[in-house]
């Protein structure tokens, strides 16, 4: 029996019902229950899908307080032209010292994706504390008339995930197949807790893509396809991280206005063409639950927008004043301040890193400028002296910039003195990363009962990313790309392999990446633990010409699966991967299928289902569900070679359970398609992808693209 969606939505309305399906005992939810939150800030549902045919007014859940509005205009009113745009400039800390914060009025810096204290990757959370305490007391040592302190900004995306030691948990796409907002809010309040605990008061996140198509790089951090669960999604995840405004919380940032998983061909910072309808109330939705659970912060996209159907060219988001101000903020009602993406202004017509009056006049309230800042504020400051910038949008931005600090509480305590910093078990939250990666599992294939596994059960495991922590935690993990890293940079994770010896006994679980001269015969079941390297943003976009067929990219994960299969075992596939990819020739190989997405590092979370572990309240049993479809074809956005076919093997809502029935079939695999396009269509196609996300952008970081990436590798 696999779950329609009719059920996964009763499940959602009910956020605590038990949404596990046929548990082997008790309650699923029960049984998942490590850490849910005790008391849960709304009665969580997954809304229908909307039909606005305009953007929405919403109401935040921090209406406007006339005490508030006083004081912020009075602060303003104190500041000179030079400490406003100082407070609209957000700095890089591998580019800034505090001594430059205070010279130069600095609102904000961040730390950007493999970017830490000192440069260090493992800096503990005392050097994460003391760096905070600098640049917070440098903001406050300014001759203004009154100091505003500095508010850091950081990618804690799945956790802290940039913090040596820090738990770090399943990627949205997982969280997608939880259907579970009540475990959103729990996952937001503990990254809260960890971040607050190194002294950062504003984390980059959530990120809500309601991404459309898998070539996407950035896939895995859209929670899912369809915008009602990302709308549910949003409040939790705001509510969690941000709650009242505590010690214990952070600002949050609703991510990338609007439409960055709506690129023709999942392109990263390409161009959109989706209808005004579809923008509002697809797009859109995540923005909507973002609002009303009072976000302060959203991130611009680097993404473009041409509404081809009404004849509007919006272009880039950065500069796209319809919609950073007149649709976010007049329409929606959002109050608190947009930041643009990290150079973004640079990808503008006419503008560079360092100058762009089109983005400040069209909304943008705070400008990501890692390097140039002093550029920056120069360049800026005399473009409202020339009148390029009316001072009132000047005043507009920093109002909107000290109105959110004010809310987040931020005026008066040094980040050392605020309670639980410098607590560096508030990094930790195995159990409930745990709980999370139970219910992201979505079981896809089960013939032969092949699962549950037996405890004792002879059992070899296979597979490059069985004994792979960075494939597990993916990208956005210590360093940008989570390349560059290896298990001992993380210290208290467990891989999939690690938490097989634990669950089967050590002396039961033989490793072999390859199985190349294994004797199979004294298995009972073999394990393959396969799926994607680590990448972030653009690396990991699939060329438009390239097929999803994931042996296409990795080969040996197919060769590993072919030399098991030789031995008639039950073999079980667990797929770490950042997408569902084209993989119908491993599910022929397999008897069992579990997309495991990119998991985290917690791999007790898998063998805990794999075995239907004991639990308090019963045995655990897969419960999640898709939340996008996949793939049944290996051009699914794309006719070649395939016209005729249904694009989808699976569709949202699919995800099997213990004890069904199951039996798929032997599934097409369409050998002679390996491309998505002619070769001349390909060039083509593959020219026009790279033009189009780099149109004017500098290449972010200067290491050469994977194969998969580069015109070059056709
Ligand atoms: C990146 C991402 C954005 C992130 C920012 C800061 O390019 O687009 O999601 O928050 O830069 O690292």
């Amino acid at each position: 029996m696999f779950r329609t969606r009719w059920l996964w939505l009763m499940c959602a309305v009910l956020a605590t019902a038990d949404c596990g399906g046929a548990v082997l005992g008790a309650d699923a939810a029960a049984a998942n229950s490590a850490h849910a939150p005790t008391k849960l800030s709304f009665r969580y549902r997954v809304p229908q899908p909307t039909h606005y045919t305009d953007w929405p007014a919403i109401r935040s859940r921090f209406s406007t307080d006339p005490a508030l509005t006083a004081r912020v205009r009075k602060i303003v009113a104190s500041m000179s032209l030079a400490q406003k745009i100082g407070q609209m400039t957000q700095a890089e800390i591998k580019s800034i010292t505090p001594a430059q914060v205070r010279k130069y009025y600095i609102g904000s810096v961040l730390n950007g994706g493999g970017s830490w204290p000192g440069g260090n990757k493992h800096a503990s959370i005392g050097d994460w504390l003391a760096l905070a305490d600098a640049y917070y007391d440098a903001s406050m040592a300014t001759d203004a008339a009154v100091k505003v302190p500095i508010i850091w900004g950081t990618d804690a995306v799945h956790g802290d995930n940039n913090v040596f030691g820090a738990t770090l948990f399943p990627h949205n796409i997982g969280l997608g197949a939880a259907h579970d907002p009540a475990l959103i809010e729990a996952i937001g309040a503990a990254t809260a807790r960890a971040v607050r605990a190194t002294g950062i008061e504003w984390a980059f996140a959530p990120t809500l893509a309601v991404a459309q198509n898998a070539r996407w790089g950035r896939t895995y951090e859209s929670f899912s396809s369809e915008g009602p669960l990302v709308r549910a999604y949003a409040r939790a995840y705001v509510t969690g991280l941000q709650g009242s405004f505590g010690d214990h919380n952070v600002m949050a940032t609703a991510k990338h206005f609007i439409g960055d998983g709506a690129t023709d061909h999942g392109i990263d910072q390409g161009n959109a063409t989706v209808s005004r309808a579809d923008m509002i109330n697809v797009h859109g939705a995540g923005y909507f639950g973002a609002i009303a659970a009072g976000a302060q912060s959203v991130m611009a996209s680097y993404s473009s927008w041409d509404d081809v159907a009404d004849g509007v060219d919006y272009g880039k988001m950065s500069g796209a004043r319809a919609l950073l101000t007149g649709a976010l903020k007049d329409k929606m009602g959002f109050d608190g301040f947009v930041v643009s993406d990290w150079n973004a202004i640079g990808q503008l017509p006419g503008c560079t890193n360092a100058s762009c009056p089109q983005a400040i006049n069209a909304g943008i309230d705070m400008v990501m400028v890692p390097d140039d800042w002093k550029a920056f504020i120069a360049n800026t400051t005399r473009q409202v002296r020339d009148g390029e910038i009316p001072l009132a949008r000047i005043d507009d931005a920093v109002s909107r910039i000290i109105r959110a600090k004010l809310r987040m509480g931020l005026f008066g305590t040094r980040p050392s003195q605020r309670a639980g910093a410098g607590d560096a078990s508030a990094l930790q939250d195995r159990a409930l990363a745990r709980r999370a990666v139970r219910e992201s599992l979505v079981l896809l294939k089960n013939n032969r009962q092949a699962l549950p596994l037996k405890a004792g059960m002879k059992i070899l495991v296979v597979g490059k990313s069985a004994d792979s922590l960075p494939d597990q935690v993916g990208g956005w993990s210590l360093t940008w790309q989570g390349t560059d890293n290896t298990n001992a940079d993380f210290p208290h994770g467990e891989t999939i392999l690690a938490a097989l010896r634990a669950a089967d006994g050590a002396a039961n679980v033989t490793y072999s990446a390859t199985a190349q001269g294994i004797d199979l015969a004294p298995f009972d079941a073999i394990v393959a633990v396969i799926g994607e390297a680590p990448y972030a943003e653009t690396r990991g976009d699939i060329l438009p010409s390239a097929t999803l067929r994931h042996s296409d990219r990795y080969p040996e994960d197919l060769a590993v699966l072919q030399t098991v299969a030789k031995g008639h075992k039950p073999v079980v596939t667990v797929f770490v991967a950042g997408r569902p990819l084209y993989v119908n020739r491993l599910l022929n190989l397999s008897d069992a299928f579990v997309a495991a997405w990119l998991p985290g590092t917690e791999g007790a979370g898998v063998t805990d289902v794999l075995f239907a572990a004991k639990s308090a309240a019963g045995r655990y049993n897969f419960r999640g569900t898709l939340a996008r479809p996949w793939p049944g074809v290996p051009c699914p956005d794309a006719g070649a070679g395939n016209a005729k076919a249904r694009p989808w093997l699976f569709a949202p809502g699919y995800g099997l359970r213990y004890p069904g029935q199951h039996a798929i079939g032997t599934l097409p695999t369409y050998p002679a398609v390996h491309a998505c396009a002619s070769a001349a269509q390909a060039t083509a196609a593959d020219a026009n992808a790279l033009s189009e996300r780099s149109a004017g952008a500098p290449v972010r970081r200067s290491r050469p693209l994977p194969a998969h990436n580069r015109l070059d590798a056709l």
